[in-house]
């Protein structure tokens, strides 16, 4: 027997959670953030599943976009964060690609480019998150230069919430504001523009934010993107399978402790599960002990500290605990919300770094047109 982690990605979960954002915004596109190889869950494979569904795919890199095209992908691609040099737009021009423009280098890169057709173009407001985007007076002025250039097809108003996970933060409504005023700049009737603002928790919790497009990433994974528990995630299945198999089980008297810096020290007799898991195969070592471990279906809690390759549970109170249990650290049973909580992350985190070590294996291939 080979050693028994697996990584499972569900794409029938990923299609299903596509078609409840769709149905958030009807009159709204979807298209699906897949950048960082889909959120760690195979950017070809999530693209292939996803197929006539998403109209468009976001990326974070022309890479990530050869990627998708060398696997005949032909949907649309989006570049989130534009090209990061003007040589770049060759490969946008070749690739049929549409880019953000968040910095004025890059609005004159395209402005001086020659394509050999007109592109469809982003246009970042930075309206409160200072990450990246223009302000509002020269997100106007780049606009108006836009309109002209003989290299841009359409021009799509777009911004970026830095709170959308805590609908209720009147942070949000600032940026909103923001965002119409700088829209303001250049028409008197702002619903005569184009505009994509939505992320995943702005298109479940915020539909004022919604646009022409929305822009949903983690929800598509199967993951609530809020901070609190928020019934509109429910309906949300989570794609990614982590699991592994207990490959030993022993005995503790009280006092003993377990792993690296014993720090887990048997409190009663105790009975120790080792999972074939650790910080090597993706799961967090600064988990804390508690962290609950599904063992078996049942929930136990971490006990001590995480090594590369394996981890320890506790497994006392269970009954019937035998070498070769399901261990499932986190997936459809076991939100890894709830891990990224007990490790002082998120899920994006977790599922996003996953290593290549343990092979990722898709179920329900099968392709949407
Ligand atoms: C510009 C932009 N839009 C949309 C998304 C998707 O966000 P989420 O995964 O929270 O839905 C991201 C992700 O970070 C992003 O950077």
């Amino acid at each position: 027997m080979s050693r028994p982690i697996s990584i499972t990605i569900d794409l029938d979960a990923i299609r299903h959670n596509f078609d409840y954002a769709q149905s958030l915004a009807k009159s709204s596109h979807t298209m699906a953030v897949i950048k960082a190889d889909a959120y760690g869950h195979g950017a070809v494979a999530t693209a292939r599943a996803l197929g006539d569904k998403a109209k468009l795919l976001a990326v974070s890199s022309i890479e990530e976009a050869v990627i998708l095209r060398q696997n005949h992908i032909k949907t649309p691609i989006l570049l989130l964060e534009g090209c990061f040099c003007s040589s770049e737009l060759g490969v946008v021009d070749d690739l049929n690609l549409q880019i953000v423009l968040h910095n004025q280098q890059q609005i004159q890169d395209l402005l001086n480019a020659s394509l050999s057709a007109p592109i469809d173009v982003w246009l970042k407001v930075d309206t409160g998150m200072h990450r990246l985007g223009l302000t509002a007076h020269d997100s106007a002025q780049a606009y108006q230069q836009l309109l002209t250039s003989q290299n841009v097809r359409s021009i799509m108003w777009m911004t970026h919430f830095a709170t959308s996970d805590q609908p209720d933060a009147p942070f949000l409504e600032g940026q909103l504001e923001h965002f119409r005023t700088a829209m303001a700049l250049v028409s008197n009737n702002v619903s005569d523009l184009s505009f994509s603002m939505a992320n995943s928790a702005a298109l479940m919790a915020t539909p004022a934010s919604h646009g022409a497009w929305n822009r949903p990433g983690i929800m598509l994974y199967g993951i609530s993107p809020f901070s609190q528990p928020n019934t509109l995630a429910e309906p949300l299945i989570p794609a990614m399978q982590f699991s592994s198999k207990v490959i030993a089980l022993r005995s503790l008297a009280v006092g003993e402790s377990v792993g690296y810096g014993a720090t887990w020290v048997a409190q009663q007799p105790s009975i120790i599960a080792t999972v074939a898991a650790g910080y090597g195969d993706g799961y967090p070592r600064n988990a804390k002990s508690g962290t609950p471990v599904l063992i078996n279906g049942q929930i136990a809690p971490l006990a001590g500290r995480v090594s590369m390759d394996m981890l320890c549970v506790d497994v006392t109170h269970l009954s019937n605990i035998k070498v070769g249990a399901l261990a499932e650290l986190w997936g459809k049973e076991l939100d890894v919300n709830q891990i990224a909580h007990w490790s002082d992350t998120v899920g994006y985190e977790l599922v996003t770094r996953m290593p290549t070590r343990a092979k990722r294996s898709f179920i329900n291939e099968r392709t949407v047109n």
